[in-house]
C-alpha cells in the first residue's frame, strides 16, 4: 500500500511527490548528458492541456454533428423526393385505373346496351311470329277450306278433262300406229321402184357406171351454166369419189377433150368444194395444179384425158358431166 492512501485530501500532492520521485529515479538511469524525455507537467499547463482537448473534443464533435446533420438532410431530401416520386407514381396510376376503369364501365355499358336492343328486336319478332301464328291459325284454316271447296267443285270438270286426255293419247297411238305402217309402204314402195329402175337402166345417152349414171355434153358452156343443166336433169355435175370412177371417166374422153368437174373453189380461194359440199379424200390434180393462173383467178375444175384435173376460168366455154346417182 501506498503511503498517499493513508492520508485524507492529500492525494495530489502524493502523486504530485510520487510523479517528482519517479523523474528522479529516471534521471539517475538515464546516462549523463541525456536531455530529460519531457517537461514536468504543472497543474496550470494539465488544465490548459485539459481545456484544449476539450476544446478540440467539441470541435470534432461539432464537425461530425454537421457532417451527421448533412447526411441526415441529405437523407431526408432523398425521402422527401422518394415519397414526391411514389406519391406522383401513386397519383399516375390511380389515374389511369379511373381510366382504364371508366372506358371499361364505358365499353361494358355500350355492349350491354347493344345486347339489350338485340334482345329487345328478338322479343319484338317472337312476339309478332306469334301474333301472326294466332292469326293464320284462323284466317289459314278459312283458305284452306275454301280452297278445298273451290277444288272438289273443279273436281267433275277435271275429271272430263282427264277422260278426254286419255282419249287423245288413244288417238296419238293410232296415228303413230298408221304412220309406221304408211312407212313400211313408202319403203316397200321405194325398193319396188329402185328395182324397176335397175331393170330400166340409165336414161338414153347416160352411161352406167357404179351405182351412177353419167352424161358427157357436146355442147361447152360455163361452169354456172353447166351446174344448172345437171340441176335440171335431176343430177349434179360429177362427184369423183376414188380412182375406180376417175379411171371410168378418164376412159370416156378422147384426147384435147376436157370436161368440167363439179369442184370449185369460188366462195373462198384455195378452198375446193364439191356440189354436194362433202369432203372427200380423193384428188388427182395435175402437177403444180390448182395454181389460179392469170389475172382472174381460176376457180373451176375440169378433167383431161389423162385423168388428171386443172383449175381454170368458171366464164371458159367446156363440156361437162352430169351424175345422176341411184
Ligand atoms: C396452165 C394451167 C392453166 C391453163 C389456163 C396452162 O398452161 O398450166 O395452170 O390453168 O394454162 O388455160
Ligand atoms: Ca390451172
Amino acid at each position: 500500500m501506498s503511503q498517499c492512501e493513508d492520508a485524507f485530501g492529500t492525494y495530489e500532492k502524493c502523486d504530485f511527490a510520487e510523479g517528482m520521485e519517479l523523474e528522479k529515479k529516471e534521471q539517475k538511469k538515464a546516462p549523463k548528458g541525456a536531455a530529460p524525455s519531457h517537461l514536468p507537467l504543472s497543474p496550470e499547463r494539465a488544465i490548459a492541456l485539459l481545456y484544449v482537448l476539450l476544446a478540440v473534443a467539441f470541435v470534432f464533435f461539432m464537425a461530425l454533428t454537421i457532417v451527421n446533420l448533412q447526411r441526415v438532410s441529405a437523407v431526408w431530401e432523398e425521402l422527401k423526393r422518394a415519397r414526391m416520386h411514389t406519391e406522383s407514381s401513386h397519383t399516375t396510376a390511380w389515374y389511369n385505373l379511373s381510366e382504364v376503369q371508366h372506358s371499361l364501365g364505358q365499353q361494358l355499358s355500350g355492349d350491354l346496351q347493344v345486347i339489350q336492343g338485340q334482345l329487345l328486336r328478338v322479343s319484338r319478332e317472337v312476339e309478332n311470329v306469334w301474333r301472326n301464328l294466332t292469326q293464320c291459325r284462323a284466317e289459314c284454316g278459312e283458305e284452306l277450306s275454301d280452297r278445298l271447296r273451290v277444288l272438289a267443285a273443279e273436281k267433275p270438270w277435271l275429271e272430263v278433262v282427264l277422260r278426254q286426255l286419255t282419249e287423245v293419247e288413244q288417238e296419238q297411238s293410232r296415228a303413230l300406229a298408221l304412220l309406221n305402217a304408211s312407212l313400211e309402204e313408202t319403203r316397200g314402195l321405194s325398193a319396188r321402184f329402185e328395182a324397176l329402175r335397175l331393170r330400166a337402166g340409165c336414161p338414153t345417152g347416160w352411161q352406167e357406171f357404179a351405182t351412177s349414171c353419167y352424161f358427157f355434153s357436146t355442147d361447152a358452156k360455163p361452169w354456172l351454166t353447166a351446174r344448172n343443166y345437171c340441176t335440171n336433169h335431176k343430177a349434179h355435175l360429177v362427184i369423183i369419189d376414188n380412182e375406180e370412177e376417175n379411171g371410168f371417166l378418164a376412159r370416156h374422153i378422147t384426147d384435147n377433150q376436157v370436161f368440167w368437174l363439179g369442184l370449185s373453189d369460188t366462195e373462198s380461194e384455195g378452198n375446193w368444194q364439191w356440189v354436194d359440199r362433202r369432203s372427200r379424200s380423193f384428188l388427182s390434180w395435175n402437177n403444180g395444179e390448182p395454181n389460179d393462173a392469170g389475172h382472174d383467178g381460176e376457180d373451176c375444175a375440169i378433167i383431161y384425158s389423162n385423168g388428171r384435173w386443172n383449175d381454170i376460168g368458171c366464164s371458159s366455154n367446156e363440156a361437162w358431166i352430169c351424175e345422176q346417182t341411184f
